[in-house]
């Protein structure tokens, strides 16, 4: 299997002045819809698994996806552990060929995060992949830990982080949040001050945000027409997030948007063809329709 490092993404994007989009896949049709859209499109791209996804889908079955996927395209694709939690998971992503990790140790205690990490950074060494860690929480549930409230990233200590962790990029909380349900009120904003700080402080490591799905209001109007229940809520709009890529932001991260995308599609199609039982008439739907939000993501961050 022939993937890209994220460390190549990330100087493509800098070089550029834009961001790789990184979306989570759980399965055949994700992983199929967000590879050939982008192939399509010749941009870049970043498959991340999380550990909700190795528990659904099993490891072997998604690095196989992956490499029937990349086997015939032409773009750079590389293969991520998303909110990695320990330094065995990594270790045990590395081993089984994936060229990047993120290793969380955000709830931790700075000095016990910085231990973590450095722990990966030397390990990824061996085979050369890039690791991601982040300085500060952001909202909203993570695969293992709820935050009601961002816990934004303190400018103040990136700069000894990166120094002494040696990781690739950094994951940053300026006001993004994980999730369907972000904000209750309209047009949420980012911090783009501390942002700025950011960048002054480490201006050469490329920044990345979580939890930069948008809430697709159609996509959560069509749930709801038709039979779903799901709560309004606001994410922040592709325009705002854009602005953060002059500021250093160099990979975004998008899960909740596509798992949006998906269930609008599998619930009209269920409510219009009540005749339907072949999974791959609607399973093909819901993975047609996906490719539009992947399109939008990668025009608006990437192109
Ligand atoms: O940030 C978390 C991602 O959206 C992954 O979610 O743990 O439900 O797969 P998951
Ligand atoms: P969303 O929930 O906003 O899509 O964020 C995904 C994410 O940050 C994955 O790490
Ligand atoms: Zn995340």
């Amino acid at each position: 299997m022939k993937l890209a490092t994220v460390s190549e993404l990330l100087a493509w994007a800098t070089k550029n002045n834009r961001a790789v989009c990184a979306f989570n896949v759980n399965n055949m049709e994700l992983i199929q819809a967000v590879v050939n859209t982008a192939d399509k499109m010749g941009l870049p791209i970043i498959l991340q698994i999380s550990k909700g996804a190795r528990n659904y889908a099993s490891m072997p079955y998604l690095v196989k996806l992956v490499e029937a996927a990349t086997s015939t395209i032409k773009i750079p694709v590389a293969l991520h552990l998303d909110h990695g939690d320990s330094f065995e998971i990594c270790k045990e992503c590395l081993d089984a060929g994936f060229t990047s990790v993120m290793i969380d140790g955000s709830h931790l205690p700075f000095e016990e995060n910085i231990v973590l990490t450095k722990r990966v950074v030397e390990y990824a060494k061996k085979t050369g992949a890039s690791v991601e860690g982040e300085l500060g929480q952001i909202a909203g549930i993570e695969e293992h830990v709820q935050n009601e409230y961002s816990l934004y990233t303190d400018p103040s200590v990136v700069a000894e982080y990166v120094k002494r962790t040696g990781v690739t990029s950094l994951a940053i909380s300026i006001g993004t949040a994980h999730g369907a349900f972000k904000y209750k009120a309209p047009n949420p904003t980012l911090r783009l001050d501390i942002l700025a700080e950011i960048q002054k402080q480490i201006p050469n490591t490329p920044l990345v945000l979580h939890g930069a799905s948008s809430v697709t209001p159609s996509d959560v109007e069509t749930i709801n027409k038709f039979g779903g229940k799901i709560e309004k809520a606001y994410g922040v709009s592709e325009s705002v997030l854009a602005q953060t890529i002059p500021l250093g932001v160099r990979k975004i991260n998008i899960d909740s948007d596509i798992r949006l995308a998906f269930t609008a599609k599998l619930r009209e199609h269920f409510h219009k063809n009540p005749e339907h039982f072949d999974p791959r008439q609607y399973l093909g739907a819901a993975r047609e329709h996906v490719t539009h939000v992947i399109r939008r993501k990668l025009e608006s961050f990437s192109k």
